[in-house]
């Protein structure tokens, strides 16, 4: 298929590509946005409109006002467009891209764990159904889950799911945190050796990885940040050199956007599979059928919807 052999050479106009193929009703003509995470295939985040990280993306998914919003990354982040902007079309290119963290609470187990806490403020990352949401005081995303914890008005916090980041919010607040045991399957794979060996390898380079990761792979990190918030720390960085410790596809974006910096993955491993479901061809086959469509039933979307508001308003 000529748009999978274009993608194998590298093309970088896959935008104009699609806009003139003579079958594709394209995006404009859809009155489409392409929304596209970090994480997802180099040739996906070059056609995006907008590329940027959950909190991010969730904030365009409210704001935009395209009537079709192609959501090039995960299931919950579909579902969280979908919440937003009920009027409009939620696209997920990729129908069986999920994010295995997400799965690793349900609503029932956070009702179980609200009930033996009554005092306590629900947090749930943005890493999660629906359902869960609608069981939540408020959301979060990595980018803003210190903030959130410390607005709220409980001195006990259920923070649900990833147990890392629920830990590292800890380290910022006199609140109590009670984690669950959920975790990224990419993020928690790296190890202290890997940041001990790294460093050997690249003594001058400054060590950044995301707050999903392990504490003890934290504490040998110059600096946390959500996968923007690594960008913005690069960019104007005086040093020149960083080990990241993140899903990979991040390297893309630091090398559009500050190609003068040197970065070494921790893990050329570290591949989130979900993320990477996503193609040209994908996005190609929404745009002319508009679907895969993602709709989340109002009486969640509602209660849901509650949540993630409330942190947009932060
Ligand atoms: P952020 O883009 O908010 O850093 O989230 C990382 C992530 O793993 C999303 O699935
Ligand atoms: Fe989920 Fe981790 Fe993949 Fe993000 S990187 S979608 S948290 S499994």
């Amino acid at each position: 298929m000529i748009l999978e052999s274009n993608n194998q050479r590298g093309y970088h106009h896959a935008r104009e590509y699609i806009a003139y193929r003579k079958d594709l009703t394209d995006e404009r003509e859809r009155n489409a946005v392409i929304l596209s995470h970090n994480y997802q295939p180099y040739e996906v985040q070059d056609i995006a409109d907008i590329v940027g990280d959950s909190l991010e993306l969730s904030r365009a998914a409210a704001f935009v006002e395209n009537e079709v919003i192609v959501f090039c990354g995960v299931d919950f982040m579909a579902e969280t467009a979908a919440i937003l902007s009920p009027h409009k079309k939620a696209l997920l290119p990729a129908a069986d891209a999920c994010c295995p963290m997400a799965a690793m609470i349900a609503p029932e187990e956070l009702n179980y764990v609200k009930s033996r806490y009554p005092d306590a403020a629900v947090v749930c990352y943005i890493n999660t159904t629906a359902e869960v949401k609608a069981n939540c005081d408020i959301c979060c995303t990595s980018s803003n889950a210190v903030n959130v914890v410390n607005s709220l008005d409980r001195e006990q916090i259920i923070f649900v799911p990833d147990q890392n980041l629920a830990r590292y919010v800890a380290r910022f607040t006199d609140k109590e945190i009670l984690p669950r045991e959920g975790y990224c399957i990419v993020h928690d794979q790296f190890t202290p050796e890997q940041v001990r060996k790294a460093k050997q390898s690249y003594p001058e380079a400054t060590v950044i990885v995301h707050p999903e990761c392990r504490p003890e792979v934290i504490d040998l990190a110059d600096h946390i940040a959500s996968t923007s918030g690594i960008i913005r720390h690069i960019c104007p960085s005086k040093n020149y050199e960083f080990i990241i410790g993140i899903e990979v596809g991040i390297l893309h974006r630091i090398k559009k956007e500050c190609p003068d910096k040197q970065c070494h993955p921790l893990s050329d491993r570290a591949v989130c599979r979900n993320m990477k479901k996503t193609d040209l061809s994908k996005v190609h086959a929404a745009l002319l059928h508009l679907k895969p469509r993602i709709t989340v039933p109002a009486d969640v979307a509602i209660k849901a919807r509650v949540a993630i508001d409330r942190m947009l308003s932060l």
